[in-house]
């Protein structure tokens, strides 16, 4: 496919059929995946492939429950990880500068390159893809589960399958909402309600076709797809507890500046 046609035809898949991957495609995913832009070219991150059915069962409940993760043959799990650089640094007679808050979102930022390269090239290959923001959520329980070492922490998951659906593509942001030009321009309430328009519309259709979330929405009273995010879909207290759990998490595995 050429790239323009790749970007467009992106869905996340959430139904996935059992077809399993072969090691040579998947290999081919990963390669993908390590030939991303990488920060100093250290590479600081690694990639846990899930494949065995009675592991993806125990990490369905550590992600919240969402089947795909039953259904789809692979979860790769994308961590920051400094272990393996520091045990080489270390052995090389280098003092590593590595156990701070920075490297922590240097690493994060090269799992992203990275698994959206895996992403692209599996898309490529006719398979489907869907993120996991749950690893965020539960990171601590993850790492827990994965067994990682200091130095390493999940950021993402991802899982890949053959598609048993073919969902219609979702809204975007209008591209005038999102570029600015040589400055940052900031919005004024028109604008935004602008550029916000056909999200709320689309947004709130969707969630209202989800019987499990429209019910949630009548019973919690909102009224439209803002107070969907903030009051159903993404709470202040839900945020909040996640974000001291990955806190304490950076200050467990070192990346805390302590
Ligand atoms: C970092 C990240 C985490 C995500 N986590 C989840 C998730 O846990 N469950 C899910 O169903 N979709 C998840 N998604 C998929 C988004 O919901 C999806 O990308 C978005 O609704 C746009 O739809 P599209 O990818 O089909 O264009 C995630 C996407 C990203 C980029």
């Amino acid at each position: 496919m050429d790239f323009t046609s790749l970007s467009n035809s992106h869905r996340s898949i959430r139904q996935y059929k059992d077809t399993p991957i072969s090691e040579e495609l998947l290999n081919e995913i990963l390669h993908a995946a390590t030939r991303a832009s990488s920060s100093g070219n250290i590479q600081p991150y690694s990639i846990i492939i899930s494949r065995d059915k009675a592991e993806r069962e125990k990490l369905w409940e550590l992600h919240y429950q969402q089947d795909m993760i039953l259904q789809a043959p692979v979860l790769l799990t994308f961590c920051v990880d400094w272990h393996r650089m520091i045990k080489w640094c270390k052995i090389s007679d280098a003092r590593p500068t590595w156990d701070n808050f920075l490297c922590y979102m240097v690493g994060a930022g090269d799992v992203f390159i990275a698994a959206q390269n895996a992403a692209l090239a599996a898309e490529n290959a006719g398979l489907g893809i869907c993120y996991m923001g749950t690893t965020l959520n539960n990171a601590q329980k993850l790492s827990d589960f994965f067994e990682c070492p200091r130095n390493v922490v999940p950021v993402t998951s991802m899982v890949i399958g053959y598609p048993d659906e073919d969902p219609d593509a979702r809204d975007r942001l209008p591209m005038n909402a999102i570029i600015h030009h040589e400055k940052y321009h900031d919005y004024d309430d028109e604008q935004i309600i602008e550029h916000y328009k056909q999200k709320e519309e689309d947004g709130w259709n969707r969630y209202m076709s989800i019987p499990e979330l429209k019910e949630k929405i009548d019973k919690s009273g909102v009224k439209n797809l803002a107070q969907v995010y903030t009051d159903v879909k993404y709470t202040k207290d839900e945020n909040r507890m996640a974000s001291r759990s990955l806190i304490n998490l950076l200050d467990k595995q070192q990346f805390g500046n302590n």
